[in-house]
């Protein structure tokens, strides 16, 4: 899928709430596009880290946006992994931290934290081709994404993949916690003023609650492949 090679990158918007599968299922597709892959969660994540070790109030924009300014920080896909560099230290082992996590979804609802990451993001769009999974990717980042696709879940479900997934990684949590965490999280995503969770109007949706990973997928590959084929016809 290199028929645009060199020339503009196709781009793949995947937004959605928090343990919509966006991660899994982008990486899976990226892979099978050959495509490059950016969880832009991650970059909040890493500034996130950042404001954390400096001891800032989460909610300074202005102390947050100066400290950003002057950070250095880099999304790499390599081997099928992101890698994470702050300053040249390579973190992406810390921001799975849910204490970093926290941290991100504070500092996400400040415009002047967002305005940082933009230029980074676009940045990241590389031929022949990019999946880009957040929130706002389809709504801000990239308005005139080739694709986009916005993928949802019940709650109930989003909670129950998240407990198999801290279930996984040897840790009991209590689901009904879980979802009360999912629920408040979204809530606070979608209600901020600075690009809140919203589905692109042109966006595909896509709700995976009774939906297997593999389908999800290749629902995604089949349309994306089957929409360059007819781009590539005319
Ligand atoms: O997807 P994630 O859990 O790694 O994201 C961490 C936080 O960053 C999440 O609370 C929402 C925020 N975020 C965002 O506001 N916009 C994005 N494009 C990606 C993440």
């Amino acid at each position: 899928m290199d028929r645009r090679g060199g020339e503009e990158p196709v781009i793949v918007a995947l937004d959605g709430p928090a343990a919509s599968g966006k991660s899994t299922v982008g990486l899976a597709v990226a892979r099978s596009l050959k495509f490059n892959f950016v969880e832009t969660g991650k970059l909040y994540r890493a500034l996130a880290l950042k404001a954390l070790r400096e001891g800032l109030a989460l909610d300074d924009g202005p102390a947050l946006a100066r400290l950003f300014g002057g950070t250095r920080v880099t999304y790499e896909f390599r081997g099928g992994k992101a890698v994470v560099e702050v300053d040249g230290e390579d973190v992406a082992a810390e921001l799975a931290r849910a204490e970093v996590a926290e941290a991100a979804s504070a500092i996400s609802a400040i415009g002047e934290v967002r305005e940082v990451l933009l230029p980074l993001q676009r940045a990241l769009a590389r031929a022949p081709g990019v999946v880009v999974e957040g929130r706002d990717i389809g709504s801000v980042v990239f308005p005139n994404a080739t694709y986009k696709f916005y993928l949802d879940a019940s709650v109930a479900e989003r909670a129950r993949r998240r407990a198999r997934d801290f279930a996984a990684a040897g840790q009991n949590v209590d689901i009904g916690e879980v979802e009360r965490g999912l629920a408040a999280r979204d809530e606070r995503d979608a209600a901020r003023e600075a690009a809140p969770l919203r589905r692109a109007e042109d966006a595909v949706y896509v709700d995976t609650t009774d939906v297997a990973f593999d389908e999800v997928v290749s629902f995604i590959v089949n349309y994306v492949r089957n929409a360059e084929e007819a781009r590539a016809e005319r």
